[in-house]
């Protein structure tokens, strides 16, 4: 079918019984808010499942095409996504990582037991040099965990000055001898993961001294210094946010920039059943969703203590993993996290892209988990077949969001989605001013079955508006490798009149719109 087909039932959809539109959404232009960063959409990859291995790293003697061993299917779609920034090499695999292990000729590397993730072994082909020169090609921001777990303030300084160093020393020196003469950008070091469980199982108090401890050690050249991500809480934890910003005081040789978060949206909200990422009931589709939207309670509890204690506005809220976490499929192996990724998906996900646009003040920086092939993940390969998820799509659709300024979006008069005494609202919605000096606006219909007639305000005259819509046919509607465009974005083109849109919103959809 040409574009020019499907668009014109799509015309047809989205103007149909705007006359009885009560939803409002109303845009003021005139007041933007915030820079939304770039970094809000970005991404995390960790040596774990085939997150790296297979899904990102083939190897450069691999049959399937590749650029110095990384695959060019995933690297092509991976740029068209214009990701900004990538977390590595974990995660709870960070804390038992040696970069040592993971320099040199590959052929010498060390085989490593990747402990957290399986027992499986890492022969570590990619190692640092290999992540960066991913990052470059991307053209992305790079994000390193540091090990704090089993490692030391010595490592970590000497991996430091591995990285960005370009003076004379030994560091440096012997990653000029393993091929690379520049120092690299580090834009973000994470100081630890998850100190409360897997990267040590402390108490904030125990981990906020560590990581000064650890953090003092930072030396960086003046014009490569990178931003300092201390490990914070989890869930609805506020007390780690709390801790660390009264405890830790900013000095000549340590620096605060973000606190670490990571909330994981669980169907059931049990770890030991978490439920399905397809075939599941309509209770858990408004289920999942509804614990999703715990992420803005989240967010405003913990930007109120950094507003209390950081009035100069320097810390960030860095939410540096979040995503859906579902049971493996039946046979599948426990410790990959592989899993199929729905149309519930891309609308949870534009959900939690709507919360980071409202605090984008402070939520700097979140990190998707994860990238490929683990978790909530943008791409799925299958030897040298590769799909792009739902995911995917929506943090395509967004991308004119990537440093825009954020603009007030109110929705008035909205039904709420209902199910078993609970409610969310159905219409979400998010404006900006993107750099290109356009006007966008996101919307999304929560609700599994019921469209939404919705008329667009705006402050400013609107003539026209056109962007894509993405949405699917069944609630876990998905792409499989035999049918790789079930879930796709279609176009969408519409008339303004005036003082504003008339728009039928279909059930489970997004629509990304330019207004002008
Ligand atoms: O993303 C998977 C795991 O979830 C990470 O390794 C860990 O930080 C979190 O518990």
């Amino acid at each position: 079918m040409t574009a020019r087909c499907l668009l014109a039932p799509l015309i047809l959809l989205l103007l149909s019984g705007f006359a009885n539109a009560e939803t409002r959404v109303r845009i003021d232009a005139s007041k933007p808010g915030p820079t939304i960063d770039k970094n809000v959409y970005g991404q995390f990859a960790e040596h774990l499942g085939r997150g790296i291995y297979g899904g990102l790293w083939v190897g450069e003697g691999s049959t399937i095409p590749n650029t110095r061993g990384l695959r060019n299917d995933v690297l092509g779609a991976l740029k068209d996504l214009r990701v900004p920034l990538v977390r590595w090499p974990g995660g709870c695999f960070a804390d038992q990582y040696h970069w040592r292990d993971g320099i040199g000729p590959r052929s010498l590397r060390k085989k490593t037991v990747n402990a957290s993730w399986g027992g499986v072994v890492d022969d570590n082909a990619f190692g640092t040099h290999e992540f960066f020169d991913f990052v470059e090609q991307l053209g992305a921001d790079a994000y390193v965990s540091i090990n704090v777990g089993t490692g030391s303030p010595r490592e970590m300084a000497e991996w430091v000055e591995y990285m960005t160093s370009d003076a004379k020393g030994a560091m440096a020196n012997l990653r000029r001898a393993n091929g690379r003469a520049k120092p690299w950008r580090v834009r973000y070091l994470g100081v630890g993961n998850e100190t409360w469980g897997c990267g040590g199982s402390m108490t904030p108090e125990y981990s906020t001294d560590v990581f000064k401890h650890f953090a003092t050690f930072i030396k960086t050249p003046p014009d490569n210094t990178p931003l300092v991500v201390a490990s914070g809480g989890t869930n609805k934890q506020t007390n780690w946010t709390r801790h660390l910003l009264e405890n830790v005081e900013e000095s000549w040789t340590l620096r605060l920039d973000g606190i670490s978060h990571h909330y994981y949206t669980l169907p059931t909200g049990q770890w030991d059943r978490k439920g399905s990422a397809i075939g599941f009931p309509e209770a858990e589709w408004f289920s999942t969703l509804f614990r999703t939207l715990e992420i803005r309670g989240i967010l405003a509890s913990n930007v109120r203590i950094l507003d209390q204690l950081d009035k100069k506005k320097k810390v960030g809220f860095v939410v540096d993993e979040w995503g859906t976490w579902y049971d493996s499929a039946e046979g599948a192996s426990q410790s990959d996290l592989y899993q199929q990724n729905s149309v519930r998906d891309a609308v949870l996900a534009a959900l939690n892209f709507h919360a980071f646009h409202e605090f984008a003040d402070r939520v700097r920086l979140t990190n998707i988990a994860q990238m490929i092939n683990v978790l909530q993940a943008m791409i799925l390969t299958d030897g040298e077949r590769m799909l792009l998820t739902p995911t995917y799509h929506a943090f395509h659709l967004y991308r004119p969001f990537q440093g825009a300024r954020h603009l007030p979006a109110v929705v008035r008069g909205a039904p709420e989605y209902r199910q078993g005494g609970q409610s969310i609202p159905k219409i979400s919605a998010t404006a900006a001013l993107g750099t290109d000096g356009k006007l966008y606006l996101g919307l999304v219909n929560s609700h599994p079955r019921d469209s939404e007639q919705i008329r667009v305000e705006s402050s400013t005259p609107v003539a026209k508006a056109s962007g894509r819509m993405l949405t699917g046919a069944s609630l876990d509607a998905h792409n499989t490798f035999a049918e790789p465009n079930r879930v796709r974005p279609t176009p969408v083109e519409l008339p303004g009149s005036k003082g504003g849109l008339e728009i039928s919103l279909p059930p489970r959809s997004i629509l990304i719109l330019a207004l002008e």
